[in-house]
Formats: structure tokens, sequence, C-alpha cells
């Protein structure tokens, strides 16, 4: 059909099919997801974004191609699922079970719509050309068309272009989320809970992401005001409200609720602090995202907070000089970039950072072990919390401390988001 022909239809004959999984999704049991709850999601978002782009194409068919299924592979070709495994996994510890499989999975892929929007427009933001290994959706989206017109003999539409279709892609994403969570079918409290926890995170990611595009142009933020940007913008989207959704949906008690989002809230610190690592000392063949784009973008990390706030103490002037002149430049060399690594070592800001990782893990494990929680989801989410700050999962019985040792906390190098 054409597209002015679906316009000219009543309202009505173009009302969407209700949003419910197919037979196939929805079969899944619970020691199916248990088993593998990466692809039990995925096996949501297949459905679900099928639906969405056969929609949208019906709509309009370069919409379709264009945005709408560069959303679907954007989020069904990448990201470790990590946001719907704490949802899933705080489900099942506090004691949730096939009533709330579904919902747990729809909200799981909800979860990772948002992470689209935010990885989407933050490339736009950041100036980022690469994201998990391939290019941004913005590079993308204005290279596909720069070939095609370039063809054509028409000149290459430019960077505005691909960022304005960016723009779009995340609001289709996030669009798209919020359908999502409002289908699912709860109980009065549980929908009222799943709802304000919803509205919050968005919020609270969308504040955090301001604070970090605002401190490159204000005056240098102090380390507490670094690491309250680096909690709005990942620990409570990314840790501890995809706990809350969780004890939620299982209807858990007050004391368990926060104590999931105790351990959230220190360890989702710890994956930003981590990511900020990652920046500057990581590989982006592991990372998928280049390196040093935080210094030559001059954002107000939590790290080199730290190795300011430290050459100051010390009275270093070579450090200060070098953050100075080095941070916010596009065009620091490779050598500028190892002697701002140099800086960051030299006044101890990566170890004060690394030690700060090790320290806020350990305290989200003690508010996780706090709790009283099913063992298996425990298990679950205590190895979910150890690979989100960067640690490897801890073995059973393993005190957290031990895995602080220098070779297992240096591990920068690992792919984040
Ligand atoms: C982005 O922080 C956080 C969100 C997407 C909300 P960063 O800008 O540090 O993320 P990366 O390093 O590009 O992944
Ligand atoms: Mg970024
Ligand atoms: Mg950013
Ligand atoms: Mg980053």
């Amino acid at each position: 059909m054409r597209p002015t022909e679906a316009m000219d239809r009543p309202v009505a004959d173009q009302a969407p099919p209700s949003p419910r999984l197919p037979p196939a999704a929805r079969a899944d049991a619970v020691d199916t997801v248990d088993a593998d709850v990466p692809a039990a999601v995925g096996r949501v978002l297949d459905a679900l974004l099928a639906e969405r782009v056969a929609r949208a194409t019906a709509l309009d068919p370069v919409f379709g191609r264009d945005l709408a299924a560069r959303v679907a592979r954007f989020t069904l070709e990448g990201g470790k699922r990590t946001r719907s495994q704490f949802v899933w996994w705080a489900m099942r510890a506090c004691g949730g079970g096939p009533a709330r499989a579904e919902a747990a999975l729809r909200i799981g892929a909800a979860l990772e719509l948002i992470q689209t929007c935010a990885l989407v427009h933050d490339d736009v933001m950041d100036g980022a050309r690469m994201r998990r290994g391939r290019p941004a959706l913005h590079v993308d989206v204005a290279d596909q068309y720069g070939e095609r017109y370039a063809d054509a003999g028409t000149p290459a539409p430019g960077r505005r272009f691909g960022e304005a279709a960016a723009i779009l892609a995340g609001d289709l994403a996030l669009a798209w989320a919020d359908d999502t969570v409002a289908a699912v079918e709860l109980e009065p409290a549980a929908a009222r809970a799943v709802r304000e926890l919803w509205s919050a995170l968005r919020t609270e990611m969308v504040a955090g992401q301001y604070l970090d595009v605002r401190g490159q142009v204000a005056s240098a933020p102090s380390v507490a005001r670094a690491v309250r940007a680096a909690c709005l913008k990942s620990a409570l989207y990314s840790v501890e409200r995809p706990l809350a959704l969780g004890a939620a949906l299982a209807g858990a008690d007050g004391t368990r609720r926060a104590a999931l989002s105790s351990a959230g809230r220190c360890v989702g610190i710890a994956f930003q602090l981590r990511d900020d690592l990652v920046d500057v000392y990581g590989d982006p063949r592991r990372s998928g995202k280049p390196v040093g784009g935080d210094i030559r973008a001059g954002r107000p990390t939590a790290l080199v907070a730290v190795a300011r706030a430290r050459a100051e103490a010390a009275g270093d002037r070579h450090a200060l000089a070098v953050l100075r002149r080095s941070l916010g430049r596009a065009d620091l060399s490779e050598s500028g970039l190892a002697e701002v690594r140099n800086v960051l070592e030299a006044t101890g800001a990566r170890d004060t950072v690394e030690a700060r990782i090790g320290r806020l893990v350990d305290r989200g494990l003690r508010h996780l072990e706090s709790a009283d929680l099913e063992p298996e989801g425990r298990r679950r989410l205590r190895g979910l919390l150890h690979a989100a700050a960067g640690s490897p999962p801890a073995p059973d019985g393993t005190d957290a401390r031990v895995l602080r040792s220098p070779l297992m906390a240096a591990r920068a190098d690992g792919p984040v988001r």
C-alpha cells in the first residue's frame, strides 16, 4: 500500500495491533529465561521491534528504512543487556516467578530501548564517531547519504543531517520504550511503583547528561559535583532503578527494595568511574569506542576532577599546566594524550579512582548481602554487579577484597556499555 493510501484510511482502521508478545516469546518458561536472560530479552525485542518497524514502514517506507530499522538494528545487534538482567535477577532474587516473567522481560526490553536513545543522543552530544565498534548512528546516516548523493552528483548533506536523524532516532527509541512500559499489565500497586520508577529514571538520565555537557563550558566541577553527575547520568538509570524495578515487580518489601537500591547506587557510580578510566586507558578494539574522547572534549569526569584537586593540593604546577592546556583540545595529539595519562598517574588520580571503585563495589555488595534474597538470584546479582564495575565475577564465597589485587583491579579495557 502506498503511504498516502494509509493516510486516507479512517483512523480506526489504522489502530495498531495489540502489542502483546507472540506465542513463542510468551511461552518462555522461567527456567528457560534463567538459563539465558540476554537471549530471552533478545526474543522479546525481536518480536517487539519487528512489529514496530513494520508499522513504521507502513506509515512511510523511507522513515521505516532510515530510522525505524536503524533503531531496531542498533538495539538488537549490540549491548550486553546489563539493565534487563538487573531487572530479571532482582525480580527473581525477591521471589518473583512465572506471574511476573513477561512483565520483567518487557520492562527489560524497554530499558534496552532507553539505552539506545541515551547512546544515540550521547554520541551526537559528545561528537563521538564510533559506538560498539561501528560508526555511531549519526555518522552512519551521514555517510550513507553522503555516498548516495555523491553518486548522483549532489553535494553531501553533511554532518547536520546525520545529527538531526540521530536526534529523531533517539526520540523514536524513547517513544517505543515508553509504549512498551505502558503496555505492561500489572495490578495497581505494582503498576504505580513501575510508573514512578520509570518516570524517575528517564528524568535522572537527562539531568545527568545535562550536567555532563554543561561541565564542558562551565568552570571545572569539584570531585563531588563530578561524582554527582556520574550518579545521575549512569548509576540511577543503569543499575539502581533497574534493580528497583525488578524488586517492585516481585512485590518486595521496603527493606529489600532499599538494600537493592543502595547496592545499585554504589555499583552504578563505580560503573561510571570505570567508564571514565576506559575512556583514557581502554583499548578501542575492546571498548568499541574511541580513546581520549573525554579529554579532548574537556568533559568534567571524576577522574579529571580528582587529578586537578590533587595537583592543586600538592602545588603541582606542571600537572595543572598540562591539564589546562590539554583538556578540551579537540586536536590533542597522541603524545599530548600520553602526557595527560602521565599526569593522571603522577597525581595519583588513576589509583584513587581505582580504589574508589573497589570501595564502592565492596559497599554495594555489603548492601546486597544484607538483604533477604533467594540464593540463586543473589548469586547472579553479585556477578552482574562485579561485571558492571569492570571487576571479574566473584567466585562463590570469595571476599570482594581478594578481587582488588592490582592484577584483578586493573581492568580498564573492558567494553562498558
Ligand atoms: C553517557 O556517558 C551516559 C549516557 C549515555 C546516559 P558517556 O558519554 O561517558 O558514555 P560513553 O563513554 O560515550 O559510552
Ligand atoms: Mg559519550
Ligand atoms: Mg556523554
Ligand atoms: Mg564515557
